[in-house]
C-alpha cells in the first residue's frame, strides 16, 4: 500500500491531550534513539538507542509499508496550538498476510508520555484502521502477545477490549518468557 500521508487520530480525554497517528520517516532517527534510552524500553523492546540502528529500524518500517507486511505508526500529542507534537509512541499492525484473518499487533510508549492513556487509546484507533482497511480483504482476528509479567501492558491490552484468550509457553530465542495472548474480533 503507499504509506498514507493522512493523519490518524484519537480524541482527547479530559485529561490528555488528542492523539494523532502517523507513519514513522527517516527524520525520526535522532528523536526515536533518545527514547530509547530508557529502562522499560530496553527490558520489554528490542528498540534501538542509537542514531544508526534506529536508521535501520525506520527502514525497516518504511520497507514493512512498502511490501504490505506491516504498518507501524508514530504517536503524537496534539499541543495546545493544534500541532502534533514529537513522536510519544508507537502502534504497529504487524504479520500481516495477503487475504489471512489473522495478524497482529504492537506498541509501547515514550517514558515522557506513560499514564495518560497514549498506548490503549492509540491502539483502538490502529484497531479500528486495520479492521477498516482489511475486513474487506478477510481480516476478522487481531492478536496481542505480551510477557506475563508486563502487568501494564496486560492493562493496555484489556482497555483496548484485546481479551485475554491464552498462555502461551516461552519459545526461546524470540520469546524466552511464558506469555499472555489477547485477542479482538472484528465486530
Ligand atoms: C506498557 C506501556 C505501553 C503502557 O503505555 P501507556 O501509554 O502508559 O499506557 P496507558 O496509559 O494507555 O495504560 C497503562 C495502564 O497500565 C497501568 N499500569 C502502568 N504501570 C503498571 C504496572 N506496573 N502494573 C499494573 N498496571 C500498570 C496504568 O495504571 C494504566 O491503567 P489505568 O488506565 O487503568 O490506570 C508502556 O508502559 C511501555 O511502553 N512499556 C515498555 C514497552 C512495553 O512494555 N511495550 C509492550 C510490549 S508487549
Amino acid at each position: 500500500m503507499p504509506i498514507p500521508t493522512a493523519r490518524l487520530r484519537a480524541t482527547a480525554t479530559p485529561t490528555a491531550p488528542a492523539l494523532t497517528l502517523r507513519p514513522w520517516t527517516p527524520g525520526d532517527a535522532a528523536g526515536l534513539a533518545a527514547l530509547g534510552r530508557d529502562d522499560a524500553l530496553r527490558r520489554w523492546t528490542s528498540l534501538a538507542d542509537d542514531e544508526t540502528s534506529a536508521a535501520r529500524w525506520l527502514r525497516e518500517q518504511q520497507q514493512g509499508w512498502e511490501q504490505d507486511r506491516r504498518y507501524a505508526f508514530a504517536v503524537e500529542e496534539v499541543q495546545p496550538s493544534g500541532a502534533p507534537g514529537p513522536p510519544a509512541g508507537h502502534v504497529v499492525l504487524k504479520d500481516v498476510a495477503p487475504g489471512a484473518a489473522s495478524a497482529a499487533v504492537g506498541y509501547w510508549t515514550a517514558a515522557h508520555a506513560r499514564g495518560r492513556g497514549v498506548a490503549s487509546r492509540a491502539l483502538h484507533t490502529l484497531t479500528d484502521w486495520a479492521f477498516t482497511t482489511f475486513a474487506p480483504t478477510g481480516l476478522t482476528r487481531l492478536e496481542l502477545l505480551h510477557q506475563t509479567d508486563n502487568t501494564a501492558s496486560c492493562r493496555v491490552a484489556d482497555k483496548a477490549r484485546y481479551t485475554l484468550t491464552d498462555i502461551r509457553p516461552p519459545q526461546p530465542p524470540d520469546h524466552p518468557s511464558e506469555g499472555h495472548v489477547h485477542v479482538r474480533h472484528l465486530a
